[in-house]
């Protein structure tokens, strides 16, 4: 039988330089082991990914001294106390600064890891295996390593880039339907932010896409890793326009933190943030109603949601938003949008516009 044609890309970062992998089986190839320099290495996964995947990702490994550590499932474990249990595994397995930490899971375990293996003996190797449609699209690219703060979200972090992100999209094959679309709102974003072809694109592959068809996923996920992929390149640290990453996401996190965590998943949030986003461009006098509704639209195709929570009222958005890292000198920026495929982050938009926009979305 044919095997699927691997695809690759590269993150162009001079020496922190790697390559994406993308293709259906990737986790029964040799392709995690070469890019492996040392010879220890430990696989991280979570309780839920772990009994489906561990075991063929491992088996590639045998030649090396290989260990594993399964952590709890959820953001609510994405927190300094986890991460002192991958530590602990590494001090006890007596692991050197020649080791390669292996992230099995989605962007919380990915996360996590890297930041781990950002801070482990200041700093060792490490790659991204992503198993959620979120994770392969978006956080195992371009290095941001965090964990929560009981106070607030990513807090504590570092910028580290992983050797090289391999993307198996047959693990997708796995991945709740509600996980799924959230996913599908960050691959939105790419086509709102910078890829208007994307966005048509998107749209007629819409029943392929849902019937998760390998070629249509394997698209869409180096198209999304590619757009991000140069933005990273252009700006590792986020000094400009790597922030255009973030649409809809001062809006969402707002909802995320006002459904603590809980109701809502980051995708979710980050949908009706986009929609949001999207509004206030239209009161800035950017965007036409009918881009505001192709917007809407296109994300509650997916069942995503594209208004503010139950209950959430203007006012809780005022004081969480004020909390958002994009907050510079006492004022906030927002990512916009000046057409559709073209995004800009400022601080210079009406007020009277944004409270519209609140208003517009919030229950009364
Ligand atoms: P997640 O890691 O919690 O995964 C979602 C759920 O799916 C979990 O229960 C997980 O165990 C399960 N799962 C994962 N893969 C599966 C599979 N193949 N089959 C069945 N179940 C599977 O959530 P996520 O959406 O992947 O990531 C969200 C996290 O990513 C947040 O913490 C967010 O802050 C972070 N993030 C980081 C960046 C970045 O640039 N670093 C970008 C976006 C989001
Ligand atoms: N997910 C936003 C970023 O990577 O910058």
């Amino acid at each position: 039988m044919n095997q699927p044609e691997v695809l690759r890309l590269d993150v162009a970062l001079a020496e922190r330089s790697y390559p994406i992998h993308i293709a259906p089986g990737l986790l029964d190839q040799a392709l995690i082991r070469e890019h492996v320099r040392g010879n220890q290495v430990m696989v991280v996964s979570n309780e839920t990914i772990a009994p489906l995947y561990l075991e063929r990702v491992t088996a590639g490994l045998a030649d090396l001294q290989c260990d594993t550590l399964v952590l709890p499932d959820g953001e609510a474990h994405k927190t300094l106390a986890t991460l002192e249990r991958i530590f602990d595994a590494l001090m006890t397995r007596r692991h050197s600064r020649t080791t390669t930490l292996v992230a099995l899971g989605g962007g919380v375990v990915g996360d996590m890891v890297g930041f781990a293996a950002a801070c482990y003996q200041r700093g060792v190797d490490f790659i991204q295996v992503p198993t959620t449609l979120l994770a392969q699209v978006d956080s195992s690219v371009g290095g941001k390593t965090a964990v929560n703060h009981p106070r607030g979200k990513n807090m504590i972090g570092a910028f580290h880039q992983p050797r090289a992100v391999i993307i198996d999209t047959a693990v997708l094959a796995t991945l709740p339907e509600r996980e799924f679309a959230a996913g599908m709102a960050e691959v939105i974003k790419y086509g709102l932010i910078r890829d208007p072809a994307f966005l048509d694109w998107l749209q007629q592959q819409q029943p392929a896409l849902e019937a998760r068809q390998p070629a249509a996923l394997s698209e869409a996920i180096l198209r999304s890793c590619r757009n991000k992929a140069e933005v990273v390149a252009a700006d590792e640290t986020e000094q400009g326009n790597r922030a255009l990453l973030n649409l809809g996401h001062t809006f969402g996190h707002a909802m995320e933190t006002f459904t603590h965590y809980r109701d809502w998943l980051h995708g979710e949030a980050v949908a009706a943030g986009m929609v949001m986003a999207a509004h206030l461009s239209a009161g800035q006098g950017w965007l036409e109603a009918a881009d505001v509704e192709r917007v809407r639209a296109a994300l509650a195709a997916w069942k995503l949601p594209v208004t503010a929570p139950r209950g959430m009222a203007v006012e809780d958005f005022e004081e969480l938003m004020a909390l958002d890292k994009k907050v510079q000198n006492g004022r906030l920026r927002l990512v916009l949008l000046k057409q559709i495929g073209n995004a800009l982050v400022t601080a210079e938009y009406d007020p009277n516009a944004l409270m519209r926009t609140l208003e517009a979305f919030c229950e009364r």
